[in-house]
């Protein structure tokens, strides 16, 4: 075992993941193995725990802010790890990746206006632009020769024909676990400069990523109109519930736009145990991360080589990042209502429909691996008993 923690099963139930009533309400049973939310079964890096130790022990939450000191902290990371060099000037600070994405739709265009997506995609993304009465537009990723791609020509025919201003990007993509290509990334700029559309990156998966795969942020390639979500630990460090989002910003005159509806609607006031978390977890936890991944990784190549030998007619598409798997049940040739009841009645397991994502998904489930190794293996286990028994 590596050197981080189990949640233990004595307060698991407590969170969302695993709280029967939840379950009962998303999947018809209270019963399952869950993996469905995208956190994480292990307890935080040591020195956020600390930090956290050392705010609740002083026992003063007077107000202290050190906003400034999270963003040279994600600066100093984003430098260390990808080389990306980032201005601390250019972050603004909102509570969470979607509260930012939601505000800088309604910021930077007006109803009825196109948001482009590429489907399947994480699915709130679907969510906040039907709620700012937005148009969604989808720009499907094929699959070609087993590995999910952009259709460029799609994207094209789409930035032509219908009123698009932002294109929304996954950067890792949740839940086909692409990790953009510079190549891929730069296609992308380029059609979105010939049509005068801005660039959103949602990057909050970038540091989970595997070998042989870099990330990529869109800041990378230094233009000043594109905008990126990064440094929330969230996903990263297991803070979920811990944590704020980052815009980063390089066109000032967008940056002064909306930083004037943020500091007007006082989003920007992060709270201590957030703020110290986050510098503790971007200062000291790189170490616990490289582990981390190593573990994920393994847990990778333990299914990838299970469904392999023991169900090859279900398939994994390569994680090149998150901590998502995404499976495709459609060569069991089984109605979406008959699959959600093997899985679910069945093999006792919560995994996330692939409808959420796409509506063309309904054969695929999202299975979420930051789980002990034994767990998945039992969940597996199960689910090839069922589905021999059924097949
Ligand atoms: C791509 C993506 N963006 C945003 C979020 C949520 O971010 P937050 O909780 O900071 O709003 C998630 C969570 O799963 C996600 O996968």
């Amino acid at each position: 075992m590596s050197s981080f923690d189990i949640v233990n099963e004595d307060y698991a139930h407590q969170f969302v993941r695993q709280n029967s009533k939840m379950l009962k309400n998303m999947f018809g049973s209270g019963d399952l193995t869950p993996f469905w939310i995208a956190d994480m079964e292990f307890k935080v890096a040591q020195p956020i725990t600390d930090e956290l130790n050392r705010l609740v022990t002083r026992g003063v939450f007077a107000y202290e802010f050190a906003t400034q000191d999270i963003y040279d902290a994600i600066a100093g990371w984003s430098r260390k790890r990808y080389q990306l060099s980032l201005d601390a000037k250019y972050f603004l600070q909102i509570s969470g990746v979607l509260t930012g994405i939601s505000l800088l739709i309604r910021e930077l265009t007006a109803p009825n206006d196109g948001i482009l997506i590429q489907t399947p995609v994480y699915h709130q993304f679907a969510q906040i632009i039907k709620t700012a009465n937005r148009k969604i537009v989808r720009n499907p990723l094929q699959i070609v020769e087993g590995k999910y791609k952009i259709d460029y020509v799609d994207l094209e025919k789409k930035l032509q024909i219908e009123s698009v201003k932002i294109i929304l990007l996954c950067n890792p993509h949740n839940p086909v676990g692409r990790v953009w290509k510079k190549e891929e990334l730069q296609k992308v700029a380029a059609l979105a400069n010939k049509y005068g559309v801005i660039i959103i990156s949602d990057e909050i998966h970038s540091d989970i990523v595997y070998s042989g795969h870099r990330f990529n942020s869109i800041l990378s390639l230094e233009q000043e109109n594109h905008i990126a979500l990064l440094g929330s630990p969230a996903k990263t460090f297991g803070m979920q519930s811990i944590s704020n989002g980052y815009i980063y910003i390089p066109n000032e005159v967008t940056r002064k736009q909306v930083k004037n509806t943020i500091e007007a609607m006082y989003l920007n006031h992060g709270n201590a145990l957030t703020t110290f978390a986050t510098i503790a977890a971007f200062k000291d936890g790189g170490r616990w991360l490289d582990g981390l991944l190593q573990y994920l990784e393994s847990n990778i190549n333990w299914i990838q080589g299970f469904l392999q030998k023991e169900l090859p007619f279900v398939k994994m598409y390569p994680v090149e990042g998150t901590y998502q798997a995404w499976l495709d049940f459609r060569e069991l040739n089984f109605s979406k209502e008959e699959l959600s009841q093997l899985i679910v009645l069945k093999a006792k397991l919560a995994l996330t429909p692939g409808n959420w994502f796409d509506r063309d998904c309904a054969l695929f489930m999202r299975m979420n691996i930051a789980s002990p190794l034994a767990k998945l293996q039992t969940a597996f286990k199960r689910l090839q008993i069922v589905l021999d028994e059924n097949n």
